[in-house]
């Protein structure tokens, strides 16, 4: 009897069972490719990691940390002018209302405690945006561990502000990559101090990128913004949305929404990918829309690359979306059929950010403006099967005052942001090469 009702069970979740990710692995995307050196410290971070992650004291340390020190829970607020000129029901969750102005904060509270539970005496860091590396130094500067960013030359340049605040917070910030150096870069470096360091110092990563266990530390971090978000849709309007939509750079603030709908196999998850200028080589950064599976950065995941394996220079007109590589669990989930991903064009996010400033009053980050396009667009495709009134909830992960002078400079000079048509339809899974896969691990 007991084993029929556990048949009974099983059957009635396929979707739980499907999606649920081996230890280290997300179907065969994750791992650790990474140099003998940095296994002991990865199997330290796993053991505090699971230590911690299930300990009461420090999740209830943690929360307090989101409540009182971050501002959570964020908002989710009505769009009521989208709503009327899209002809749809537009909600936003208001990431860019926490302290540092984006969802970065989630994951640098939660890691930047784990960092001092682990008795780290300093923190390193990359960033892209440089919201990342804020919220960083920021929760360093709480926790009283000095910290150390490396940030891509050109995005010092475009992110001039975040630089200095980083600076103004107690960290250091070094400049890395040579005149045209970005996220990849920074990661690059962080990696190589880390391994030289691994004794007293942590790797804060920004997304949940690089090897196991940090792709599960980032998403868990992240996981609360879904968690609230389909509370509080449920609150509003007593139904779950039809589409959820997010930016998708490394992947963190759209996992983080996406996770707690994993199980509503109805709500459509739809990630917002940089399609920068076009979709030719060097123009864009959407690894999943445009690239392949390979290694980066110590993951199996999609990444941008040319037909000799080797990593392409990319390109978006937001720093924070500017990366060759996306969270191995995206690779999975977009695999698995799950989740589907969009390119949207520099041209297309910026007429968002300025379409959300007008209509809502609510300036965002040029990253989240890659989701607010893609829900329009979707609107959009729906009104033309004949489907009205779509209810849909956008992650809106930062807030844009880190890129209005940016965009200043880009409204006067438009050519820098023309580009060519680029498909609308989502990505399909290209199928995985033979790669070795090596244990890593628990999660
Ligand atoms: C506001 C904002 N949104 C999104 C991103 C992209 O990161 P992720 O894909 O990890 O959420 C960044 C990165 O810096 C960011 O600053």
């Amino acid at each position: 009897m007991a084993a029929k009702k556990q048949a009974k069970a099983k059957i009635k979740s396929p979707v739980a069972a499907k999606i649920a990710p081996p230890e280290g692995y997300f179907g065969e995307f994750g791992g650790r490719f990474v140099s003998e050196l940095l296994i002991p410290a990865l199997d330290e971070l796993t053991a505090a990691w699971k230590k911690f992650s299930t300990d009461t004291k420090f999740n209830k340390e943690l929360m307090g940390l989101y409540n009182d020190y971050a501002g959570r829970p964020s908002l989710l607020t009505y769009a009521p002018n989208l709503s009327k000129n899209w002809k749809a029901q537009v909600y936003l969750k208001r990431e860019d209302l926490l302290h540092t102005g984006s969802h970065k904060i989630n994951n640098t509270l939660g890691q930047a405690l784990l960092a001092q539970k682990m008795k780290k005496t300093r923190i390193i860091a990359e960033t892209g945006a440089g919201q990342h590396g804020v919220a960083a130094a920021t929760a360093a500067a709480l926790m009283q561990i000095p910290a150390h960013i490396y940030m891509g030359t050109e995005d010092v340049r475009r992110q001039a502000l975040n630089c200095f605040r980083m600076r103004l917070l107690g960290a250091t910030v070094a400049g890395v990559g040579g005149e045209h150096g970005t996220l990849r870069d920074a990661v690059n470096e962080a990696l190589r101090d880390w391994s030289k360091n691994v004794d007293d110092t942590y790797y804060l990563i920004g997304s949940p990128i690089g090897p196991h266990p940090y792709p599960t530390i980032v998403r868990t971090l992240q996981s609360i913004i879904g968690r609230e978000a389909r509370g509080q849709i449920m609150k509003a309007t007593g139904k779950l949305p039809q589409a959820v939509f997010a930016c998708v750079g490394g992947g963190s603030n759209a996992i983080g929404m996406f996770y707690a709908f994993l199980k509503d196999s109805k709500v459509e998850l739809i990630g917002a990918e940089a399609g920068g200028r076009s979709l030719t080589p060097g123009n864009h950064s959407a690894s999943l829309t445009a690239g392949k599976p390979g290694v980066l950065h110590g993951a199996l995941t999609y990444i941008i690359q040319n037909s000799e394996g080797q990593v392409h220079d990319v390109h978006s007109i937001s720093a924070g979306l500017d990366y060759p590589g996306v969270s191995p669990e995206h690779a999975y989930l977009l695999q698995q059929g799950r989740t589907k991903y969009v390119a949207v064009r520099d041209k297309q996010a910026l007429e968002a950010f300025q379409e959300l400033s007008h209509s809502e009053g609510v300036i965002p980050a040029l990253e989240s403006a890659h989701a607010v396009a893609a829900a329009k667009n979707y609107v959009h495709e729906q009104a033309k099967k004949g489907k009205k009134n779509p209810l849909v909830l956008i992650c809106i992960s930062g807030r844009g005052d880190k890129d209005v002078q940016e965009v200043e400079r880009l409204l006067a000079e438009p050519a820098e942001v023309e580009t060519e048509e680029l498909p609308s339809e989502p990505t399909q899974f290209t199928s995985l090469p033979t790669v070795k896969v090596v244990a890593a691990g628990g999660e």
